[in-house]
């Protein structure tokens, strides 16, 4: 029997630890940021930040491949800017963006995709995934997605990606169009590195899935108290785990998986609190809320203080787009001169 070669786990480093250089990431606007977002990715940008130079984009030309309610992108991509501000993303220190106020990120995309193979994309798993999630509505742009991935990180020369390990398969096949645009038309593109944390891919209330907005399976991290509540206390735990007195599994638990991030200094004895059935999964899961609502509080109170400034999220991502517009042009006029676009004489 064969079996298909699993990809190597990614590899972690320490985000805040780096040699110096140019950061990207982007993030779909989909609505309230979650916990998925924070600890593979979110968490990241913040510690980036501080040593790199370090550039964020609210990815909003992507949400068009699922999402076609104009209204709803314009008010989510706002959404997901206010988040990440609240989080700590300085706008002095990174700069934070909406994709479609640097339109170069598309006519890139057009210019990598005449070297990239119809192949490549079609195996992508998020697209076979979004096969199966939306079969009504497998649009082009769907295939396309990866490259336009791509061409957001190449556009800045980026050289780290900090992402949460479900976007491995897209950082690999990005470094192979910018190898492939390399050997065509001569070195000019980094190949840039995906970075990941410690962080696993987290999973939803569900115990199976990824935490995703999508499949409703989220723990929010701006809703308000009674309902993250609610939403932990939804959470499937260990279903081997029956009855109250019998011993729980910490290592497949989701719960116990997250207090690792949100009780670091005593998950070991809450985990051991499991395993004797000291503690009944009701227990761990309101303490996991508690916690979860006292790490986010301080968020909380600056997300509703940024909301209260009229125009604030407005001119930050006006500004940043504005900042990154002789970066943009810069590559795509080298793109132009390799790859024969425009006048003779230049
Ligand atoms: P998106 O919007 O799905 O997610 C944004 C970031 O959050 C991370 N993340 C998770 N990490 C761990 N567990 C989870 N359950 C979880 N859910 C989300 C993601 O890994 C991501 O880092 N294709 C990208 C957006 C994108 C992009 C880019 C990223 C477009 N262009 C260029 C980096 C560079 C996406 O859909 O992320």
């Amino acid at each position: 029997m064969t079996t298909t070669p699993q990809p190597a786990a990614p590899a972690e480093q320490d985000p805040a630890n780096l040699p110096r250089g140019r950061v990207f990431s982007g993030v779909q606007p989909s609505g309230l940021p979650h916990v998925g977002n924070y600890l593979g990715a979110f968490r990241s940008y913040i510690a980036m930040q501080e040593r790199h130079d370090a550039i964020y984009c609210i990815v909003d030309y992507h949400a068009l491949t699922s999402t076609h309610n104009g209204e709803l992108i314009r008010q989510n991509t706002h959404e997901m800017a206010l988040g990440l501000l609240a989080l700590g993303l300085d706008p002095e220190r990174a700069v934070l963006f909406r994709q479609s106020d640097r339109p170069e990120h598309t006519e890139l995309a057009w210019l990598l995709s005449s070297v990239v193979p119809v192949s490549w994309v079609e195996r992508t798993p998020s697209f076979k995934e979004k096969r199966r999630s939306q079969p009504e509505d497998i649009n082009h742009a769907l295939l396309t997605y990866p490259v336009l991935m791509a061409a957001d990180i190449a556009i800045y020369l980026a050289r780290y990606v900090p992402v949460g390990k479900d976007q491995q398969a897209h950082l690999e096949l990005t470094r192979e169009i910018v190898r492939a645009w390399n050997a065509r038309y001569g070195d000019y593109f980094v190949e840039p590195e995906a970075v990941f944390n410690d962080s696993p891919i987290v999973r939803g209330t569900d115990g199976a899935n990824k935490m995703s907005k999508s499949l409703g399976n989220v723990i929010d991290i701006f809703a308000e108290p009674d309902v993250i509540r609610r939403q932990v206390m939804s959470m499937v735990t260990d279903t081997e785990r029956i009855r109250r007195t019998d011993p729980g599994r910490p290592e497949v638990c989701n719960v116990c998986q997250l207090h690792r991030y949100f009780s670091p200094l005593e998950f070991e004895e809450i985990w051991e609190g499991e395993r004797t059935a000291r503690t009944g999964c009701v227990d761990t899961k309101r303490l996991l809320a508690d916690r979860i609502i006292a790490f986010f509080a301080q968020a909380r109170e600056r997300r509703r203080e940024l909301s209260e400034r009229p125009g604030y999220v407005e001119e930050v991502l006006r500004a940043g787009a504005e900042r990154l517009e002789p970066l943009a042009r810069e590559t795509l006029g080298v793109c132009h001169d390799r790859m024969g676009l425009g006048p003779i004489a230049r």
